[in-house]
C-alpha cells in the first residue's frame, strides 16, 4: 500500500502568566461579563519578558517528542506555523531547530495565521505521502500579546499566548491524514491585520500594556464582517472536506476548530448537527492563539484519553487573509 501520513506525538505548552477578564477590565473599558458572553473566553495565559515565540515551541516539541518516544535526531523536517515569529528572519523554525539540538534537517515557517497548523498538516502530509520526509515534527506558535493593542478593547481581549505540535511520520499502513482542503481569498485582507512589520513590545522587557500601538504592529480588526464571512466559510469548509473524501458528517467523532470564539464553534457545531461534547472548547481558558490553537486543543482532548484508535478527527479554521481550511484525520495512534 502506499504511504500513509500518521500522528505519533503530541504536545502542547501554555505560559504560567495568567491575564484574567477582570485584570483586563481594569486596563480597558470592558467587563468580564462583556467578554463572556461575546466570545466565551474567560483568561488568556501570557508569554514571559524573558520568552520568546521560539521558546514556547520548544516546550511543546519537547513534550510532542517526548510522546512520541523519539528525540529530535529521528526527525527529518521541522516546519513552525506562527504569525509573531521571534524576528523577520531568521525563521523561528531554524531557531527551534537549533535550540532543540537538531542539525542538518530542513526547517521553515508558514504564515497563515490562524489557519497555520491546518496548512502545515496539508504541506507535510503532501510532502510525506512523496517520500521526501519520514518524520516531520510541526508546531504552531504564538505571542499574539506582542502585536496586540493593549489599548483596543475590540481586539485586546480576544488573544493569548501557547503553543501545540505533532509529530508525524509516513508509513506503509492505514489511518492517519486522510486529506485536507485550503482556501484563501485576499479580497478581504484589510477586515483583519496588523500593517506593520515590527513590535515595539520588546522581548527580555515586560509587556507594556499601556503602550500606545500606533505606528507599530497591532491586530485591527472589523469584528462583525469578520464573524459573519467565517461562519460561512467555516460551515461551507466542513462539507467540503467531508464531500472530498467520501465522509458523512455523522462519520465525524471530534470537531477539533480553531479557538476564536464560542459563537463560531457552537455555529460550526450547529451546520454539523454535532453535539457540542463532540466538538473540543479550550477558547475560555486560553483565548485565541493563533496557529497554536488547533493543535493545543488536539493536545488537550488527546491528554484526556478521549480519542479512541480509529475515531475520524475534523480539523478546521478560518484566519486573516482571509484564510482558511480543513484536515481529516482517521486517528491511528494507541
Ligand atoms: N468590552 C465591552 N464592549 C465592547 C468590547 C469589549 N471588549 N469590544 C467591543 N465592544 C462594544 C463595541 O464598541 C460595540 O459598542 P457600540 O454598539 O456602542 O458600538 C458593542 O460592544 C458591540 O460590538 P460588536 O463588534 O458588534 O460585537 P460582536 O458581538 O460582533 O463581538 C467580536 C465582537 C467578539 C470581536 C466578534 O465580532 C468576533 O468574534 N469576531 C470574529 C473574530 C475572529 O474570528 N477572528 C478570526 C481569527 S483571528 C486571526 O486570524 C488573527
Amino acid at each position: 500500500m502506499s504511504l500513509q501520513t500518521h500522528i505519533v506525538g503530541v504536545g502542547g505548552y501554555l505560559p504560567e502568566r495568567i491575564l484574567s477578564n477582570q485584570e483586563l477590565s481594569k486596563m480597558v473599558d470592558t467587563s468580564d461579563v462583556w467578554i463572556r458572553e461575546r466570545t466565551g473566553i474567560t483568561q488568556r495565559h501570557i508569554i514571559a519578558q524573558d520568552q520568546q515565540t521560539s521558546d514556547l515551541a520548544v516546550e511543546a516539541a519537547k513534550q510532542a517528542l517526548d510522546d512520541a518516544g523519539l528525540t529530535i535526531d529521528d526527525i527529518d523536517a521541522l516546519i513552525v506555523a506562527t504569525t509573531t515569529p521571534d524576528m523577520v528572519f531568521p525563521s523561528t523554525a531554524s531557531v527551534v531547530q537549533y535550540k532543540l539540538g537538531g542539525k542538518d534537517f530542513p526547517a521553515w515557517d508558514i504564515q497563515a495565521v490562524c489557519s497555520g497548523f491546518i496548512y502545515g498538516l496539508a504541506q507535510a502530509d503532501g510532502m510525506m505521502r512523496g517520500g521526501m520526509f519520514k518524520r516531520v515534527l510541526m508546531i504552531g506558535a504564538e505571542s499574539m500579546s506582542r502585536i496586540v493593542d493593549w489599548k483596543d478593547r475590540n481586539t485586546c481581549v480576544l488573544f493569548g499566548d501557547g503553543s501545540g505540535a505533532v509529530v508525524l511520520e509516513s508509513r506503509e499502513e492505514e489511518g492517519g491524514m486522510i486529506g485536507s482542503v485550503l482556501h484563501c481569498d485576499g479580497s478581504y485582507r484589510q477586515l483583519l491585520m496588523a500593517e506593520h512589520q515590527h513590535t515595539r513590545h520588546e522581548p527580555g522587557k515586560p509587556i507594556d500594556f499601556s503602550m500606545d500601538a500606533a505606528g507599530v504592529a497591532a491586530i485591527e480588526m472589523k469584528g462583525n464582517e469578520v464573524f459573519r464571512v467565517a461562519v460561512n466559510k467555516l460551515g461551507e469548509v466542513v462539507g467540503e472536506v467531508l464531500d472530498k473524501y467520501g465522509l458523512q458528517k455523522s462519520d465525524v467523532d471530534w470537531l477539533v476548530p480553531h479557538q476564536a470564539n464560542i459563537r463560531i464553534l457552537n455555529a460550526t457545531a450547529k451546520k454539523m448537527k454535532m453535539e457540542t461534547g463532540h466538538m473540543v472548547v479550550t477558547v475560555g481558558e486560553h483565548a485565541n492563539t493563533s496557529s497554536a490553537s488547533v493543535p493545543l486543543a488536539l493536545n488537550h482532548l488527546y491528554r484526556q484519553g478521549s480519542i479512541q484508535t480509529g475515531q475520524i478527527l475534523l480539523l478546521e479554521a478560518f484566519a486573516a487573509g482571509f484564510a482558511w481550511g480543513a484536515n481529516l484525520i482517521r486517528w491511528s495512534k494507541s
